[in-house]
């Protein structure tokens, strides 16, 4: 198999809710690329972590646990609203990663610098010929930073926190929305203060408000950018 070329992926941050996976599914489904959900390597993290009753703070055990685990993001099975399977040494975990528990504990997993290192290979690693829609905090700059086209998504808070209420009502999570904005806020501030890899834009990120826009119209947008840039750099895929 082929490395990936790393201009082949589109690289999107940006901070919780703002739109990244819903963006990124129908992006991917479009122009026949895969999606690749890092979020999604740091709850299952976090949800063996807890499961394990390693504690959010102890790095070094963490960073241990998860050398040991075997995350697989694999496309989805079952039609349920899932975007992707997640499963966690085999057991199916989509749904368990997506709690308010693990919501409340991944932003201090995922700050240790050796649970981030652990992680990073199956980042790089994928396979190549294909072109992915990568999602996360610091793709743009740490993971791949080749990426073909790098975008950060924003939005306000309060628009944020209306989408995940949404989110969880149509998977009948009971919250409010005061809980769910305190929850995006208090991670945003974490994931954006730490010390290594944090939520930032790359310097050559494309900024995309997000905020009063039809889904579509940003799914374009960012299809037009990649496309741009992929002319630009000769990158065909497949
Ligand atoms: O979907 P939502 O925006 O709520 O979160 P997510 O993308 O699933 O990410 C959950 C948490 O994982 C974030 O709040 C970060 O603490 C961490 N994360 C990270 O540190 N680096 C990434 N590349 C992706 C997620």
């Amino acid at each position: 198999m082929s490395q990936l070329d790393h201009r082949q992926v589109i690289a999107i941050d940006g901070p919780a809710a703002a739109g990244k996976s819903t963006v990124a599914r129908l992006l991917a489904d479009r122009i026949g690329a895969m999606l690749f959900d890092t979020g999604a390597l740091y709850r299952a993290v976090t949800l063996a972590a807890a499961r394990a009753g390693i504690s959010p703070g102890d790095g070094q055990a963490l960073a241990g646990l998860t050398r040991r685990l075997r995350i697989e993001i694999a496309p989805a099975s079952i039609d349920d609203g899932r975007q992707v399977d997640v499963l966690l040494d085999g057991e199916d975990v989509t749904w368990a990663i997506r709690t308010a528990d693990i919501d409340a504990r991944v932003s201090e997993v995922s700050a240790h610098p050796a649970v981030r290192d652990a992680l990073l290979d199956a980042q790089r690693s994928i396979t190549g010929g294909v072109k992915v829609v990568m999602v996360g905090r610091d793709i743009g700059t740490v993971v791949i930073p080749q990426a073909g086209a790098k975008i950060y998504l924003k939005a306000s808070a309060a628009e944020r926190a209306r989408r995940r209420l949404a989110e969880l009502q149509g998977r009948c999570i009971e919250a409010t929305f005061e809980q769910v904005l305190d929850d995006l806020n208090a991670r945003d501030a974490y994931d954006s203060s730490r010390e290594t890899a944090p939520l930032a834009a790359a310097n050559d990120a494309i900024v995309v408000d997000t905020d009063n826009r039809p889904v579509e119209e940003i799914v374009n947008e960012i299809q037009r950018i990649a496309e741009a840039a992929w002319r630009q750099a000769g990158v065909t895929g497949e």
